[in-house]
Parts: C-alpha cells; sequence; structure tokens
C-alpha cells in the first residue's frame, strides 16, 4: 500500500464516473498534452517486470455473480507505460486493485499475477506486504481517498517510508522533503506540515504521486490520476507522472475512460470492454488502424484523429455496456456494433493475433476493419454527413 498500515486506504470501487467520450475527449485530447512526452523519457527495456495471466475476478451479489473481470492477460516491461483504457464499469480497477491486493474478501480471484516470476496471488501475506507500496505503488484518482485528512502531508510521507524501511524519522521527512521537491510542489519544506485540505486539488495529486514514488517502485499503477481535474492541471500532472517515472526509473499502468490521455503517454494500450481485453498494441497502430470496432468508435470522436474531419460528423456509440451480471451471448459489443452479423451474436471472440505482429483484436470481422479505408465510417451516420 502506499501508505502506512495505520492509514487505511478504502479504494473506490465503484466508480460515479460515466463515459462522455463525444465531448469529453474531444474537448480534452488536442489541449492534454504539452511539453514532456515519451519519446524524452528512457525507452523500456525488454525484461518483464509485471505479467497478467487470464485474470478474472467475480462478486457474488444478492443480484448474482458479477463477472467484473473475465480473462485480462498483459504484459509490462521495464520503464514501460502500459495504457489501459475503457468505458466506466469495463473492469479497469478491479483488475488493477487485484494486483495491488486492494479487493474485498468476497471477490473470487483467479489467474497469476507475476511480479518478476513470482506469482503475487500465491506469495506469504508477508511477501505481498514488502511488494505492494514498495515494489509495485499506486496513484488513486480522488486522492481524498488515500490520504488521510487528520495527519500531515509530511507524516503521511514519512510514514509510508518507514512502513517498509527502518530509519530515523528525520532521514524519512527529509526524503519526504525530496519528494515534494521532484512533483514539483513549491516550498517543499513548508508543506510537509500542511494537511490535505490545505492544498489544491492538483497539489493533492502531486502529493499522492510522491507518495507512490518514495519507495522507488518498479511499477506505478495510475488509476484514473488526472479525472477530478480541469484539462491545463492534467496535462500538467501527466507531465509530471512522466518525469517522475523517468526519475525513478518505474514502469506505469496508466488506467483512463479518456483515449485522448494515451496518446503521447503510452508505449502501448489495451481497450477493455465488458471486463475483457478488446484490442491490444502499440499505441500508434491501434489509434492509426484499430482492429475492433469498439475501439474505431472510441476514436472516431477524436478530431485528430478523424480523417475524415469536416466532411462528416461522427458520434457517441449508441447504447450502453451490458449488464456484467446477464452477458448477452457472443460478443458483448454486439448489440452496439455497426459490423455484428449473426456469428457475433453467437459467440464470443478471443483475443488474436491480426494482420500485425504484437496488434491483438477480440473481433471475428476485424479483417473489414482492415479493409475500411477509414474505420471509424462504420460509425458515421449519412444524415450526419455535411457538404
Ligand atoms: N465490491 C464490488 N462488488 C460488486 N461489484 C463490484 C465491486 N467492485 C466493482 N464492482 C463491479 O465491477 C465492475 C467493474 O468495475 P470497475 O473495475 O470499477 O470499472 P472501471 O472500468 O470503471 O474501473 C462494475 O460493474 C462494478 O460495479
Ligand atoms: S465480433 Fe462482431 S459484434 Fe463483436 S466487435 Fe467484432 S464485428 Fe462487432
Ligand atoms: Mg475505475
Amino acid at each position: 500500500m502506499t501508505t502506512s498500515p495505520n492509514v487505511p486506504i478504502e479504494p473506490r470501487v465503484d466508480d460515479p464516473h460515466t463515459f462522455e467520450l463525444s465531448s469529453h475527449v474531444t474537448d480534452s485530447a488536442e489541449d492534454v498534452h504539452v511539453g514532456l512526452t515519451l519519446d524524452a523519457v528512457r525507452p523500456p527495456s525488454e525484461e518483464e517486470i509485471l505479467k497478467v495471466e487470464n485474470l478474472t475476478v467475480e462478486f457474488p451479489t444478492e443480484d448474482g455473480v458479477v463477472h467484473a473481470v473475465r480473462g485480462v492477460s498483459y504484459t509490462l516491461r521495464e520503464r514501460e507505460v502500459l495504457g489501459i483504457v475503457g468505458e466506466s464499469g469495463s473492469g479497469k480497477s478491479v483488475s488493477s486493485l487485484a494486483v495491488m491486493g486492494l479487493l474485498p474478501r468476497s471477490a473470487r480471484i483467479k489467474g497469476r499475477i507475476l511480479f518478476r516470476g513470482d506469482d503475487m496471488l500465491k506469495m506469504s501475506a508477508r511477501k505481498q506486504r514488502g511488494l505492494r507500496g514498495r515494489k509495485i505503488a499506486m496513484v488513486f484518482q480522488d486522492p481524498m481517498t488515500a490520504l488521510n485528512p487528520v495527519y500531515t502531508i509530511g507524516d503521511q510521507l514519512a510514514e509510508a517510508v518507514l512502513a517498509h524501511e527502518l530509519m530515523p524519522r528525520k532521514t524519512a521527512l527529509a526524503r519526504a522533503k525530496e519528494m515534494l521537491d521532484l512533483v514539483g510542489i513549491p516550498q517543499a519544506e513548508a508543506r510537509l506540515r500542511s494537511y490535505p485540505h490545505e492544498f489544491s486539488g492538483g497539489m493533492r495529486q502531486r502529493a499522492m504521486i510522491a507518495m507512490a514514488v518514495i519507495n522507488n517502485p518498479d511499477v506505478i499503477i495510475a488509476d484514473e490520476p488526472t479525472t477530478a481535474l480541469d484539462v491545463t492541471v492534467q496535462a500538467q500532472i501527466l507531465e509530471k507522472l512522466l518525469e517522475v517515472k523517468d526519475a525513478v526509473n518505474a514502469a506505469i499502468v496508466l488506467i483512463t475512460h479518456d483515449l485522448g490521455v494515451i496518446a503521447g503517454m503510452a508505449h502501448r494500450v489495451l481497450v477493455m470492454y465488458a471486463g475483457r481485453p478488446v484490442e491490444l498494441g502499440d499505441t500508434d497502430p491501434v489509434f492509426e488502424e484499430p482492429r475492433m470496432p469498439y475501439t474505431a468508435g472510441l476514436l472516431g470522436s477524436i478530431p485528430s484523429l478523424d480523417k475524415g474531419s469536416g466532411s462528416a460528423r461522427l458520434r457517441p456509440i449508441k447504447g450502453t455496456p451490458p449488464s456484467l451480471i446477464n452477458l448477452p451471448t457472443g460478443c458483448p459489443f454486439s448489440p452496439r456494433c455497426p459490423l455484428a452479423t449473426d456469428v457475433c451474436r453467437s459467440s464470443e471472440p478471443p483475443l488474436a493475433e491480426t494482420d500485425s505482429g504484437g496488434h491483438y483484436a477480440a473481433c471475428h470481422h476485424w479483417d473489414r476493419l482492415a479493409a475500411a479505408e477509414d474505420p471509424t465510417e462504420f460509425f458515421r451516420t449519412e444524415s450526419e454527413t455535411v457538404a
């Protein structure tokens, strides 16, 4: 955990955020990235650091079993940034809370979570504690859920260090100050004595990043780290996250419902739908040549990527994601998919390699997207075409 054992974390797994692709992505996609980009930071190595294999998470509830995560697999290399994107409720947070060991006891977890080859789900509780918060740290969407309002920022940062390492408190506080400097909080020395409510939203998120990296982690999981912030502050925080990642030589799993945030920020992207990965690949090929209609639909709303921009309007994907208690037969996207055929409604496609290496999609008809001049055209309607 990113805080000391006596500072409880209450992760918010029920994300009230709704997915407003049309306006949200359109507004922010072009503004979010300023300054530092991936090209300016050290590239990933070939070393696999985190490997999630066929992870499933179910929650038994009064209404039935919620199939929140249905077979998520990914690898993360040293220093790599992997973006995980998908609508609210697609299983992004639950899959990462599983890695952090922060799911409620009722959760039924299966699969493997390998940290440097060691399965975390099979480790002793003591060994797990040694990794979580130290080697793997988390930045939450809302820092107020992770920061304790009754302790100063300095105390909480120092506790995060002391939970994993024996050292004089003064040394821990010096490290805390160093971290506040690193994340760009002015007058760090004085700010150590501030309480979380005395910080602005952006400053709190910076403090949260400081807490995540104070133990020099190998992996940072950032779950919608900028969603609660306005666009200008978002850009600053994302840039800071990249800078800090480079400083501590960590890899990042960056979770977002906003594809615009992934552009320029992630080496690879994993798109999730109804608890499953539906597309995976290097960010540029996935953005330029999506092989899963859901991704194409998401991309269609980003003006800079819309090749037909100016000639036709695109609209958000109609309909809502399926219930995770009663999933439809076949491809869960079929009720919303303009390419759906009978086979889609009867069998769920596996995530399989497409026509280019390292680019995977879960779609029976990815070749139709490949053949289309503009894969987003399927989401464009005649009536919306303007001269
Ligand atoms: N503790 C829980 N009990 C029952 N259902 C849960 C619990 N936590 C999350 N869920 C459900 O799991 C699904 C995936 O949630 P989540 O991973 O938070 O989605 P998101 O992609 O928005 O982060 C949602 O349908 C959510 O309601
Ligand atoms: S499998 Fe069929 S319904 Fe699912 S995304 Fe592909 S074309 Fe659409
Ligand atoms: Mg979430």
